[in-house]
Formats: structure tokens, C-alpha cells, sequence
């Protein structure tokens, strides 16, 4: 192990105060991965990351007004002393090959070292999964792939990547026999990678859920027209067609006494604003979300890319994963089914949605039922419902558009005081991971593999 430092007066089991030496200052960036071994302690490495790095200098001081100010030409370089000062964020201590709490306080003058990636891999064996490797050290991150269940959100500004880390994800999850339902958004990000796609429009969508995307396209308020387009919907038979659906509503609203002027207002709306392609199209829907939980393939990708309305888009998620709570009601034994919903702004954002009762269900209490789910998007707050967004136990997180996003992941996980300002300069696939996946759960700064 490389030493590359010393450390100083004041610290505590939360922050080392370190001083790194002239010939290690290339080293001293944020988020190098250092370990410290304290002189009084010595069979203990305790493991952390460097933060706040700062330059200072003990003749021209920050605050104190010098000579040199107003007449640079006197500073004579050779009587500078510019020195380096850091923290050290500790998150875990090596004991013997094994990782161990951070309980006591560092010894002042003990010695900062660059850890060797082989040191952690080695504390960490298991079935790990890996998706990319610490910046600086190549430490490849285990990730403990149990903790799916608590749910998983990647969070990012466009182009950083978030798409091509969920891939990664998704094929170490499939390899370890989770059933991943993919939920593809656009059709580019996953349905041409993956050999088992089904075509949104294949996917048959159940009376409940149609009433919903009827009432949507048509403009109809759920709580005047919703029970009648859920009994028409419920009741119709035979082949699709707009001409004949409006009637059998029409009926319907007859029947359980509805008023003439709330029936009028229905058949106009259907008639205007829903076209009788959307009717016609219903007739191909010729395969249950079972088939689609059932099928062998493991990811499995729906293109939603073959459904225009956005309405009937996320009826699809919805079908699906409303029925596989289904059948683990049913079959009372746990599953293993892990949902991915990229450009979850359009599923589970903080107005209702078709989607988002699904989804919210699967992140509050999915877990008993081994359901999971994986939502990937650009913000947090204002895309993803708060309810949702504060029951995801692992986070991926890149470069951000919005700086509350940052303060809301900060509200429920430890950041472990992550410089700002290096997340606003993260590159692609650079991601902090943080939560229940990391063993250490603190952020880690990883660089994601090359996913093709
Ligand atoms: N792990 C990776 N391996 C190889 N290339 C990558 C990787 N991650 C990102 N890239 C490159 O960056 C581009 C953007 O990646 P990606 O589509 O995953 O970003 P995104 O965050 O999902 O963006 P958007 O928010 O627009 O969907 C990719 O097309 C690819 O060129
Ligand atoms: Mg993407």
C-alpha cells in the first residue's frame, strides 16, 4: 500500500482530518478510496474515502490581510509552504480479511495509504453482483443483489448513462434466475438487445384497466363515468369496434339510470376524441400479462414503443404488474420478479397515472412478495411520486439537473457529506451508488463496465 498521508489533530469516528504529503499530492482527489491504520491499532485498517480536499498555506492566509497582497513581486517562493489538507470519511474497518463497524477514533501522526482494490475484493466474497468498478482504486463494487427487493432508482441527467447501467443490472439479475420484466419506454434502450420482445400491442388489457384509458383519451371524469365504462367494459362481448362499443355503453348508462344529459356527454366524447383504431387494435390483443410473466426468457422486454397513447402505455405496465401480485395472492408463495421502468416520469410521477398505483403498491409492499422494481430517470423530485421515490433502498446516482434532487436523495440515506461539486462534474457512466445494494452503503463513485 502506497502512503500518502499523515494524520492531523481532531479526529473523530465520523471524519478524519488528514494532511497528504508533496509526493502524494496527484493522489489527493475527491473520492480516492484511502485506508488509515491507526499507529495505536495496527491490525485494523480502517477504510474510507478522501473528501474536502483544500489547498492552504501558512504564510498567506485565507482571512489575513498580508504584505504580499499588495506587492507580489516580494513573495519569495522558496519560503511558501503549500500543503494539502483532506478528510477522511471512514466507512468500514479490515480486520483480519474481515469488514468490521468503524467504532474507535483514530490516533493523530498515524498514516493514510492508497488501499489495493485485491484487499477489498477479497473482504467481500459472495454472490456479488457488478456492474462497474470505483474511479480511482478499479475496485470492482460488489453489490448484494437481496436487496433488489427494497428497490432500486437511477437517477441522472440525459446522456449520463442510466439507461446502459440498467442493462448492466438487468443481465447480472437474470443470470442470478430473477424473472426482469422490462418495460421498454421508447424501444431503442432494450428491445433491440434482448432476444425475448413482445409487442405492447399484443398484450390483452383487463376490463378495469381499459375503462381507465377509455376515460382518459376520452377526457371523461373517473368519478361521474368511470363505474359505467367499467361495467360496458366488463360486459362487452365479441369482436371490437368503437360504433358498437358506444352503444353497448349507451345501454348500459340506460339501464343502471343514468342521466340523459351525462350519457349524451359520453357517446360525444368517445365518438370525438377516442379514434376507432384504438377499438380495432383491441382485437389483436391476443396475449395475457401471464403469458408474458410465464414465458421462460429471462429479461423479457415489452416495446411499448408499438403504443402511441401514453394512456395505453402504462395500462400495459400496469396489467402486468397488477398481475403478478395476482398470482402470488394466489399461489401464496413468494417470486422473484424484478419490473424495469425507464423514463419512469411517464409511470410514476407525482399526478395520478394508469401506472402509478402498481407501481406504488410493488415499492411498499412488493418485498414480502419478492416483487421488485427498478425505476430509472432523469429527476427525482417532480418525476417520480414522493411516496415512491422515498421507498427505493438503492440508488444510482449521476450528474443532476435539478439541485434539490440531490437534497431529497439526502433526506433518507446517509451522503456522507459527497462534495457537490464533484457530482455536478461527474462524466458519463460515472455513478455514485448508494443504499442497500452497496455493502458499504454509503456512496461509492464507480465507473459503470462498457455495456454494448
Ligand atoms: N456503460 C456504458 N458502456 C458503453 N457506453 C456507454 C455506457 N454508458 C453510457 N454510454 C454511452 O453514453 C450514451 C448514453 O447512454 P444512455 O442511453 O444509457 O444514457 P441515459 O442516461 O439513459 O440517457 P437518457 O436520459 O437520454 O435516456 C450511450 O449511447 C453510449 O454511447
Ligand atoms: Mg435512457
Amino acid at each position: 500500500m502506497k502512503e500518502i498521508g499523515i494524520v492531523v489533530s481532531g479526529a473523530t469516528v465520523g471524519s478524519i482530518p488528514v494532511q497528504i504529503y508533496r509526493s502524494a499530492e496527484r493522489h489527493a482527489v475527491e473520492e480516492q478510496l484511502v485506508g488509515v491504520v491507526d499507529r495505536e491499532n495496527p491490525g485494523e485498517i480502517v477504510v474510507g474515502f478522501l473528501r474536502r480536499i483544500t489547498k492552504l498555506e501558512p504564510v498567506i492566509r485565507d482571512r489575513v490581510r498580508t504584505p504580499y497582497v499588495d506587492k507580489p513581486e516580494m513573495v519569495d517562493y522558496g519560503i511558501l509552504l503549500p500543503y494539502t489538507s483532506a478528510i477522511v470519511k471512514p466507512y468500514v474497518t479490515i480486520r483480519d480479511g474481515k469488514i468490521g463497524e468503524v467504532s474507535n477514533v483514530v490516533t493523530p501522526g498515524s498514516k493514510v495509504f492508497l488501499v489495493d482494490a485485491s484487499m477489498l475484493e477479497s473482504a467481500f466474497q459472495g454472490d456479488y453482483a457488478y456492474v462497474g468498478v470505483h474511479k480511482y482504486s478499479g475496485w470492482a463494487l460488489p453489490l448484494d443483489v437481496r436487496y433488489v427487493t427494497h428497490h432500486v432508482g437511477v437517477f441522472g441527467a440525459t446522456g449520463m448513462g442510466k439507461s446502459r447501467l440498467v442493462r448492466a443490472l438487468i443481465n447480472e439479475l437474470a443470470a442470478r434466475g430473477f424473472k426482469v420484466v422490462v418495460f421498454d419506454h421508447t424501444g431503442v434502450d432494450y428491445a433491440p438487445y434482448y432476444t425475448a420482445v413482445i409487442k405492447s400491442t399484443e398484450v390483452k388489457i383487463p376490463p378495469n384497466i381499459l375503462a381507465s384509458v377509455i376515460a382518459k383519451m376520452a377526457q371523461l371524469q373517473w368519478q361521474t363515468h368511470g363505474e359505467y365504462l367499467e361495467i360496458a367494459t366488463m360486459t362487452y362481448e365479441g369482436k371490437w369496434a368503437k360504433e358498437t362499443f358506444v352503444a353497448h355503453l349507451k345501454r348500459t348508462m340506460k339501464r343502471l339510470n343514468a342521466r340523459d344529459s351525462t350519457i349524451e356527454k359520453t357517446e360525444l366524447y368517445l365518438k370525438q376524441l377516442v379514434d376507432s383504431s384504438f377499438f380495432e387494435e383491441l382485437n389483436n390483443r391476443t396475449k395475457t400479462p401471464r403469458d408474458v410473466l410465464s414465458a421462460e426468457a429471462t429479461p423479457i422486454v415489452v416495446d411499448l414503443s408499438y403504443d402511441t397513447d401514453l394512456s395505453v402505455k402504462q395500462a400495459i405496465i400496469a396489467t402486468v404488474i397488477e398481475a403478478a401480485w395476482a398470482e402470488v395472492k394466489r399461489e401464496k408463495t413468494p417470486t422473484r420478479v424484478v419490473f424495469v421502468v425507464d423514463e419512469a416520469q411517464n409511470y410514476a410521477p407525482q399526478t395520478w397515472t394508469i401506472s402509478k398505483d402498481a407501481i406504488e403498491t410493488t415499492v411498499r409492499e412488493g418485498r414480502k412478495w419478492g416483487l421488485s422494481m427498478i425505476l430509472a430517470s432523469q429527476r427525482i423530485v417532480g418525476d417520480i411520486d414522493p411516496s415512491i421515490r422515498a421507498n427505493l433502498g438503492t440508488i444510482f446516482f449521476s450528474r443532476l439537473t435539478a439541485p434539490t434532487d440531490i437534497r431529497e436523495i439526502s433526506t433518507y440515506l446517509d451522503l456522507a457529506d459527497i462534495n457537490e461539486s464533484v457530482l455536478a462534474q461527474l462524466q458519463p457512466r460515472e455513478f455514485f451508488v448508494a443504499g442497500l445494494m452497496n455493502p458499504l452503503r454509503r456512496p461509492v463513485l464507480i465507473k459503470t463496465r462498457e455495456v454494448v
